[in-house]
């Protein structure tokens, strides 16, 4: 298996972070540090190499320049390894928009690896909003499939453009929109198609992941809501036909797969509705170490595992459990915790390494 994980990471006029080259081990990478010194930011530095975005909203370089920065200019250098090969890369961010080098010479393309983001936090708004359910799947299926990506893109476009026409209505509304319900129809049949395989993909793994990190067996499955599942193209452009009349009353497209929803059940029960906080949020944790399982299997190789703040939602022998989880995996893990505490679990583990962070710098 080729595994690329980071090796050394060194940020200039990152949000907080000092010059300072971090050297991470290819095990667990643990980083404690008291609030706002830096932890958070560091993952989010790897995380803008190995992703080409960052995984706060509404984040650019205006937010990321470090604003006591003499230079008006972001500069993240990094060296990635697997058993075999070394390789530099690095990413220049400026006013006029970024640059990425690998073993110095320009280059499109991203790091050799990529990686997820875990922010526990983000249990509850996965468990309440459906938008952030959407968003989730979205990001996550594109990072494994670069057609998801390029369609949904599309599809947002054409979607866009439809509103518009809804909105602005006019003689020629009916004619213009149908065209765009041919281009609406192909990607919606084929999104809709790759959300279902995605989760079944996902829901396989669930449930023994769940079982692997807490040791409890439970039927955990994340589901597709959308009228569009198992429909053709035709079918979904004739649908369009017939919701014409309402959607030009309503001036925008009421139904669709951005509209789509997804339900999570545990046990066969509505998830949020049923169960207790901790036990949604470690739903949640299984439901993101199962879709590393799932990349795994695709590439055949793991992305690097970001975990931030896991402290504030776990007791310590929840945290025991993830520790040992994460233990027995091969990947890459960078794992933040304002509490010191955690640190005793990390001491008896093999090839990992404690960072403790202090304005933005090591201690
Ligand atoms: N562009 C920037 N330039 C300089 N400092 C910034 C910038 N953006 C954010 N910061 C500061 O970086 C500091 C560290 O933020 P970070 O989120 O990494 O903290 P943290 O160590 O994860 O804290 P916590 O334990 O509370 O999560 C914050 O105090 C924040 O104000
Ligand atoms: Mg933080």
């Amino acid at each position: 298996m080729e595994c690329w994980k980071i090796k050394k990471l060194h940020p200039q006029n990152f949000r907080n972070l000092k010059s300072t080259v971090f050297e991470f081990v290819p095990g667990i990478n643990c980083i404690f540090g008291d609030n706002g010194n830096g932890k958070t930011n560091l993952l989010e530095a790897v995380f803008l190499l190995t992703n080409k975005k960052s995984f706060r909203k509404n984040t650019g370089y205006s937010q990321m320049l470090n604003i006591e920065g003499g230079q008006p200019e972001i500069i993240i250098q990094s060296a990635f390894s697997n058993e075999n090969e070394l390789m530099a890369y690095s990413m220049r961010m400026n006013d006029e928009g970024e640059e990425r080098f690998l073993n110095n010479k320009k280059e499109a393309r991203k790091t050799p690896s990529s990686s997820v983001f875990i922010n526990p936090f983000d249990s509850y708004t996965f468990h309440t909003s459906s938008t952030f359910r959407r968003q989730w799947v979205d990001t996550h299926l594109s990072l494994m499939d670069e057609n998801y990506k390029k369609t949904l893109s599309r599809f947002q476009k054409s979607m866009k453009f439809r509103n518009t026409v809804l909105a602005i209505g006019g003689k020629n509304a009916p004619n213009q929109l149908r065209a765009i319900d041919e281009q609406v129809a192909e990607y919606s049949e084929f999104l809709t198609g790759k959300r279902i395989d995605f989760l079944k993909g996902l829901n396989e793994q669930i449930g023994p992941t769940f079982k692997a990190i807490f040791a409890e067996e439970h039927q955990l499955n994340l589901d597709l809501e959308s009228m569009f599942s198992l429909w053709d193209r035709k079918k979904i452009f004739d649908f369009y036909r017939h919701q014409e009349s309402a959607d030009l009353k309503a001036q925008v497209t009421q139904v669709g797969a951005h509209r789509d929803d997804y339900i999570f059940s545990f046990d066969g029960l509505n998830a949020f509705e049923f169960c207790s906080l901790g036990q949604q949020k470690m739903g949640f944790l299984s439901l993101i170490f199962a879709y590393i399982e799932l990349f795994r299997y695709k590439f055949s190789s793991y992305p690097i595992v970001l975990i931030d703040d896991v402290s504030g939602e776990l007791d310590s022998r929840r945290w025991g459990n993830l520790i040992r989880y994460l233990e027995t995996k091969k990947f890459q893990v960078l794992i933040t915790t304002a509490n010191e505490n955690f640190g005793k679990e990390l001491e008896r583990i093999p090839n990992s390494k404690k960072f403790l962070i202090e304005h933005g710098t090591l201690a």
